[in-house]
């Protein structure tokens, strides 16, 4: 990688950001006016951890973003109040602050946005409106005292996502052995690790969505694509048809309930565009400390990492919608072992001894994968096109390959 170009000298960076959390990054991430306070932070922080801001005293965000363990709460979808499931997966708050949008399918457009939003879902936080979350917060004295003297007004609900924010605008992920490794230090990753590199940016083509460099160090293009985990499971075209009469009219807040409630939710950022070729398709996850954050995917549905790549090794689940990016792989078992290395190289070291453990236990996984289709990964089996040997067309006509014709839209979407 190369050093990363200078910040303009007018933005603030902290002096002491951890290394892989790249400063002009920070500088386009963080607005002048919303670089935390320590104030502001400290207020976050006990915001985040507490569950009396949910609807009956169980839920707070920590709940499902634990902070001990990768923000995350390891379930394959989360469960609020009244412990009711939701549709999606909860993603990892470190460096969410440098996301170009919020939520898997980017509903949110900043992280004040974001916060907003789940004290108010019914599945999550479940309390009714902002004002009685404001009326409920007014009526702890340490909250009166803390908002008068941080934001020098009473409780509202702007000021509390604002607190909670700065928060999270201090939750890095970096200094992973990776860092160390690609600024000099030949030995801060072991040969598989190194081997994973090449392949992710070489036959894995993983970087075409996720990949790394010195100023967007995030291992996300932040872009949404459509790789076929939805389609293990619905009807898009149906669904889709449905869902357009439902979103055409919606807020945010619909959308939300839509997203984290209803089977729609699989339509991933059709919900909040409305284009049909975003159907299916979900933001481009950070892959920073994904070793800590099992399950994997929009809806949890990938136990491990191993599990990960057999999903990638068979080019995805065809459906109409699949990223073009999406082709089988032919990967060999020591190679998907090499880059599941690579991937645990990007842990914090922070948080070393958790990921250690987490790889320990999904290596002992590693003999009951559904996913895996080594026939199809190798080219051997199915209908893509691609890396199998050259197509006979005599044999077979090329137009019954994939899945063109078999679900074209026909109404609904645009
Ligand atoms: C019941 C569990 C639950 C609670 C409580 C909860 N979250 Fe989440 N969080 C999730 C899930 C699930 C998602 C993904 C939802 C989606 O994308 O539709 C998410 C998404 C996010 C994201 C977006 C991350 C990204 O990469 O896009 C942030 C940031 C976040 N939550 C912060 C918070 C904050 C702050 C609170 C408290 C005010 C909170 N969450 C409360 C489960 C929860
Ligand atoms: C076409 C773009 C694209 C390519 C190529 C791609 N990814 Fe992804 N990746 C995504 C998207 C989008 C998701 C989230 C999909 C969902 O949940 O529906 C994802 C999810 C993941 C996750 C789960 C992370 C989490 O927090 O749940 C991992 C791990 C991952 N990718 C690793 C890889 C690796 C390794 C490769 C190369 C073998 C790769 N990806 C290739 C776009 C891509």
């Amino acid at each position: 990688m190369n050093p990363a170009p200078d910040v303009p000298s007018t933005a603030y960076v902290p002096k002491d950001l951890p290394l892989g959390v790249s400063p002009v990054l920070y500088a386009i991430s963080v607005p002048a006016d919303r670089v935390p306070t320590a104030a502001q932070i400290a207020l976050g922080d006990k915001l985040f951890n507490d569950k009396r801001l949910s609807a009956d005293d169980s839920t707070s965000c920590a709940t499902c973003h634990d902070p001990k363990a990768g923000f995350v709460d390891h379930k394959n979808t989360s469960e609020g109040i009244r412990k009711q499931k939701g549709q999606r997966n909860a993603p990892t708050v470190l460096n969410a602050m440098f996301n170009a949008t919020q939520f898997w399918d980017g509903r949110a457009a900043t992280l004040e946005a974001q916060a907003k939003l789940p004290i108010l879902n019914p599945v999550e936080m479940g309390q009714k409106s902002p004002e009685d979350v404001v009326a409920k917060v007014r009526k702890i004295p340490e909250y009166v005292d803390a908002f008068k003297s941080v934001f020098g007004r009473d409780v509202n609900y702007d000021d509390l996502a604002v607190a909670i924010a700065s928060f999270e605008r201090t939750q890095f992920a970096g200094d992973a052995p990776f860092d160390h490794f690609i600024m000099g230090e030949e030995n801060a990753i072991d040969a598989a690790a190194k081997r994973g590199w090449a392949l992710f940016n070489g036959k894995g083509r993983c970087n075409t969505c996720h990949a790394g460099n010195a100023v967007s160090p995030l291992f996300s293009d932040q872009k949404f694509h459509n790789i076929g985990i939805a389609a293990h499971k619905q009807d898009f075209p149906q669904l889709a048809r449905e869902a357009v009469s439902i979103v055409n009219s919606g807020d945010q807040k619909q959308i939300d309930e839509l997203a984290i409630q209803s089977k729609f939710s699989e339509l991933g950022r059709f919900l909040v565009t409305k284009q049909v070729n975003d159907v299916g398709a979900f933001k481009t996850p950070t892959l920073r400390n994904v070793a800590l954050t099992a399950p994997y995917m929009h809806d949890g549905s990938l136990p491990t990492l191993f599990d990960v790549m057999d999903h990638y090794n068979k080019g995805g689940v065809p459906n109409p919608y699949l990223d073009g990016g999406m082709q089988r792989l032919g990967l060999t078992e020591p190679e998907i072992d090499d880059l599941v290395a690579f991937m645990a190289s990007l842990t914090s070291a922070k948080f070393a001894a958790f990921g250690k453990s987490e790889l320990a236990r999904m290596n002992g996984l590693k003999n009951t994968r559904p996913n895996r289709d080594t026939a199809v990964a190798m080219g051997k089996k199915g209908d893509l096109g691609d890396i199998a040997p050259t197509p006979d067309i005599k044999a077979k006509n090329p137009a019954s390959d994939g899945v063109f014709g078999e679900f074209v839209l026909t109404d609904g979407g645009r």
